[in-house]
């Protein structure tokens, strides 16, 4: 696949006019946006190069739960990617089978997930090995009853993100390949990625992108890891 680079926005900006000036500055090929929930209609109606994605999805299609937005509804606003089982989801209490239905119903409504994985440094302390069986792990239960082949995984080791301390990207090559043997579409790496360290990222062969959180906010940093993914073709 073509060197994908994600937005995630957060809980950011604070208004609908932050969020399309944002937009409008990254609207750039080969970018998704994932703006947060209230602004993806007026975002997705502005964007002409970038494709719109969702940071979340609930699987029930509708019915009666309050406060969540099911794939189903997300197919109607042009949305094409969502990202599923974001770490700091999990962290507020979303399980591997709430993932699994996540990834499933998303599937089901024919957008692509963006299925999230990534070890604690309590685990990565012990070494890549245990990293990587800790992934596989995530991956299996995530993965359980569907074809992965149009799924797109987003390693984001939990304890790079945020903290200005990107991974390896020669161990993260190690684990886009591992990840890779479970037949998804394609790896990117999250977690603390600038528009300083997003090259040497890229030019790793095992690794199709990245998911950006914090330099996805800054427009100028944004649109130059979008430039650096263009030239790595
Ligand atoms: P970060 O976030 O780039 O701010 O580390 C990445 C993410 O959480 O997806």
């Amino acid at each position: 696949m073509n060197k994908l680079i994600i937005a995630n926005w957060k809980m950011n900006p604070d208004s609908v006019g932050r969020a399309l000036r944002l937009a409008r500055a990254e609207d750039k090929k080969g970018a998704v946006i994932a703006p947060p929930f209230p602004f993806l209609v007026e975002v997705g109606s502005m964007l002409r190069r970038a494709e719109l994605g969702a940071q979340d999805a609930f699987w029930v299609p509708k019915g009666a739960y309050t406060g969540e937005v099911s794939a189903h509804q997300l197919r109607h606003l042009r949305v094409a990617y969502v990202i599923v089982g974001h770490s700091e989801r999990r962290a507020q209490g979303e399980s591997d089978i709430e993932v699994n239905r996540k990834v499933k119903a998303v599937l089901a409504e024919g957008l692509t997930p963006v299925l999230c994985v990534g070890e604690p440094w309590s685990v990565r302390r012990g070494g890549l090995a245990a990293a990587k069986r800790f992934v596989a792990r995530q991956l299996r239960a995530a993965l359980k009853g569907v074809s992965s082949r149009r799924v797109i995984v987003a390693y984001e080791p939990i304890w790079a993100i945020g903290t200005g301390r990107a991974d390896d990207p020669a161990e993260v090559a190690v684990m886009a390949r591992l990840i890779k043997k479970h037949g998804v579409r394609g790896v990117l790496y999250g977690g603390s990625v600038t528009a300083r360290n997003a090259g040497v990222f890229l030019r790793e062969r095992a690794i199709d992108g990245a998911l950006v959180g914090a330099a996805s906010l800054k427009s100028r940093s944004f649109q130059n890891i979008v430039d650096l993914a263009r030239r790595t073709l």
